[in-house]
């Protein structure tokens, strides 16, 4: 199941199943830059959407129980008209946790990735962000 709104949750203020996971893309590329975000799965295409700076953009699904849940992500903008992007995977249930870098919240995993001037960062366990993909740069 999958739900698609703009941010009803807090990370903390969670309560239902383990297996829930809170998906969370910010933009912290600064001013005036805007992110464009589309993120999928097998089952599900999440659209194509903007993202301002300091907003996010989230989502809400349930792990499946053979934990083979990804989501993938294009992200991009324009640096002085130049397109910035990557394309890779932005959540994986095959991975260990603390790859794919999300936190605990009270009854669901709250994943945050953060668009920043030089990258990608996701967080992690102890709410640091850690840079997982660079740009690439056109
Ligand atoms: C952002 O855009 C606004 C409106 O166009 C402009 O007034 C402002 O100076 C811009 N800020 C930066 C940091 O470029
Ligand atoms: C996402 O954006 C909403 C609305 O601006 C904000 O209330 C919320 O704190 C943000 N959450 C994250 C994890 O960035």
């Amino acid at each position: 199941m999958l739900v698609l709104v703009v941010s009803l949750w807090s990370c903390s203020t969670v309560s239902s199943l383990m297996s829930k996971i809170h998906m969370y893309i910010q933009n912290g590329l600064g001013p005036n830059n805007t992110l464009t975000v589309h993120c999928k799965s097998k089952d599900n295409d999440l659209g194509e959407h903007s993202v301002d700076f300091h907003q996010n953009i989230s989502w809400s699904f349930t792990e499946n129980p053979f934990y083979t849940t990804l989501f993938w992500c294009r992200i991009w903008w324009y640096d002085h008209h130049r397109l910035v992007w990557v394309h890779n995977d932005m959540f994986d249930s095959s991975k260990p946790d603390q790859d794919m870098g999300c936190m605990d919240g009270e009854g669901a995993a709250c994943c945050i990735r953060r668009a920043q001037w030089d990258g990608v960062y996701f967080v992690q366990w102890d709410g640091k962000f850690k840079k997982i993909y660079n740009w690439i740069r056109e």
